[in-house]
Formats: structure tokens, sequence, C-alpha cells
């Protein structure tokens, strides 16, 4: 197993929304049922911003967790990711909104967009940044608030998404084989199309957007579920083999949360026990970028992973991108 890393995760920090959405709430919205939603999804509720909160606030209380949870102070932090599809503004980026609420004075920051698999695609970044001198405190954060740009007349899409954020703060690791092992990120832009929400960008202006009804998520489910199946198995596969561990050496995998479903077949084909497998879509649905850094914080606020084990994360959006990362706590 290969043990030198050079950047570790110090700190994770979550911030759900109070507010809750049932399947029941949503039976009264659309044709839909509890029945269907469980079992075609595993989804049972969601947390749902009010009117008050936005994207950069969910992030920076989750920031600020993280820090807490690190010992680092926000004036220490010389770089913030923020992967998002639902930023506050088209710009500037939500990270600049975080930096100022967080009061991260010598940071610099910028969001990603790599959907469902951004938070991944931040450990990636934050993982170079330190093993090249750019960046030695780092946070990166996943946020979404999907449910603003859900169609609720859809009933494909606007049963499966929920809003949170989660975050982590990396620094460089202290050299005794804990940390990122290994990160992986793939793209396929041929399929953009599956997945997306054509309009608000400079291509249909917002109003065009509104006029022809592109203002939210399009998602071709069946197409979406056979592509998620096979990269979300293919980027586990991956990192095994760039980490140099086998499915025996890891302790817990946590997976992008959009179908339990589509976790089992990942599980399978890594040839995982459910009890390795950590789920938590039933709480939280399909909440993109936060979904992993969520999930992360949880594992380890229920002592599922203790210092040394390792976990593996992997991930799978709209793009399509895909990517996973091994680490040892
Ligand atoms: O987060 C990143 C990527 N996203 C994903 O990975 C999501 C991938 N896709 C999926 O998870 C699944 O495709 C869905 C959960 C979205 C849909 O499940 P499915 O088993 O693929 O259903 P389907 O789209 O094939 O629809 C089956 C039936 C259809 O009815 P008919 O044509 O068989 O009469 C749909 O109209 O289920 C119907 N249906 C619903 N029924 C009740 C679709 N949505 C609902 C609903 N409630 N909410």
């Amino acid at each position: 197993m290969q043990n030198n890393t050079g950047s570790m995760i110090l700190g994770t920090g979550v911030s759900i929304p109070p507010k809750v959405l049932t399947n029941g709430d949503l039976e009264k919205i659309v044709d839909t049922s509890d029945e269907w939603i469980q079992t075609r999804t595993g989804m049972q509720v969601r947390h749902i911003v009010d009117d008050k909160l936005n994207n950069s606030d969910l992030a920076s209380e989750a920031a600020q967790n993280a820090l807490q949870a690190a010992g680092v102070a926000a004036e220490e932090i010389d770089t913030i990711v923020v992967a998002t599809v639902t930023g506050d503004v088209t710009f500037p980026s939500t990270a600049c909104y975080v930096q100022d609420k967080i009061g991260a004075i010598n940071a610099a920051a910028f969001d990603i967009q790599a959907a469902c698999s951004g938070f991944i695609f931040g450990l990636g970044i934050a993982d170079s940044f330190i093993n090249t001198g750019q960046g030695k405190k780092i946070l990166v954060i996943g946020s979404e608030v999907l449910t603003r740009i859900v169609d609720w007349k859809d009933r494909s899409t606007c049963v499966l998404f929920g809003d949170a954020a989660g975050a982590a703060v990396i620094g460089p690791s202290n050299g005794d084989g804990r940390g990122i092992l290994a990160t992986f990120m793939k793209t396929d832009g041929r399929l953009t199309e599956l997945l997306c929400m054509p309009g608000g960008g400079s291509k249909f202006p917002a109003e065009v957007a509104l006029r022809e009804n592109l203002n939210n998520i399009k998602m071709e489910g069946p197409e979406v579920f056979k592509a998620a199946v096979r990269a979300m198995g293919d980027a586990a596969m991956h990192i095994m083999e760039k980490a140099g561990i086998s499915a025996e050496d890891i302790d817990l995998m946590i997976p992008h949360q959009a179908n339990k479903r589509i976790i089992d077949a990942t599980a399978r084909r890594m040839k995982l026990p459910a009890e390795k497998v950590y789920v938590n879509l039933q709480d939280y649905g399909n909440t993109s970028a936060a979904s992993i850094p969520v999930a992360l914080d949880e594992a380890k606020d229920k002592g599922l992973l203790k210092e040394g084990d390792v976990c593996v994360m992997v991930a799978f959006g709209g793009g399509f991108t895909w990517g996973s990362a091994a680490i040892r706590i």
C-alpha cells in the first residue's frame, strides 16, 4: 500500500438546513408515492433551504465548522475552493462570498464546476496545490441549493434533490502515512445534455431561459443511471490501483449519494460488503457536490473511521464527470 502522502484532511464540517421535505410532502406536489421513491432511489427525506438562506451561507457555516474541527484560524487559509453548480450568482464566485463571510482575508478564492464530482475534483486540486507548494491550508467546500433549480412540476427529478454543504480543511501531512493517498478525475463531455441546466448562462440568458423553461435541472434518468454505474465502478477500480490498495484494505467506501441501486452496484463491482459502504441518502437525498463531504463528516462522527483507516470516496455527476479519492485517516 502506498504511504507517501503529501496532504491530509485536518478537519471536516457540515451545514444542513433545518427544514425537511418528506416523500409524503412530495406526494402533495407531484404524482409520486413514498413507495416509488423508496424502492427506486432509497430516499426518504431531504433538507431544503428557506427563502433567507443562500448557498454561501451553507458553505460558510460548513467551512467554519471544518476550521474549528481542524483547529485552524480563518486567516491561515490560503486557498478556498467551492465546488457547486448552484452558486449564489453567476459571478463573482461563491468562494468570494465565503471568504468574506468567514474572514479568510489571506485566501485566494474560486469556484469549480464538476457537478456531483465537485468535492473530489476539489480534493485533487488541494492535494496538488500542497504537493507543489502552491498552498498550505486549503478549504475545499461542496455546497448546493439544488431545490432552487429543480422543476417542481417534473416528478422524475424534483423528488431526488436536497440542499447541504460539507467542507474539509486540507493541510500538509505529517509524514506518518496518513493523508490523501491518491485522487482520480475524469470527464466525458460528449454526454453533457443527459444531465444539465441549459438556461441562465450566457447561451440562454435568464429571460430566454424563463420563456423556454430552461432554467431548471434536465435529466435523462435511465441513461444517467447506466453511465453512473459504469463510471463509479471504473473510478473505484482506478483509485485502488493508483493508491496500491485492494478491497480488503478498504475500511469504508463513501459513494456519491444519488441512488441506492447505483451504490449497491458499485459495491458489488468492488466486492465490498454492505457494512463497508456508507449510505445516508435516505436522510438527505442527492445533494450533488455536498454529498460526499457530508457523508465523510457524518461517518467520522459516528466513529466509523478511526485513525489509520482507509477510506475510498467515489463520485459521478453531470458533464459527465467522475472521480475518486483514497485517504488514510
Ligand atoms: O447525481 C448525479 C447523477 N444522477 C444520478 O446518478 C441519477 C441516475 N438516475 C436514477 O437514479 C434513476 O434513473 C431515477 C431514480 C432518476 C429514475 O429511476 P428509474 O428506475 O430509472 O425510472 P424511469 O425513469 O425508468 O421511470 C420508470 C417509471 C416511468 O413510468 P412508465 O413510463 O414506466 O409508466 C416514470 O414515468 O417511473 C415513472 N416515474 C415516477 N413514478 C412515480 C418517474 N419518476 C417518478 C416518480 N414517482 N417520482
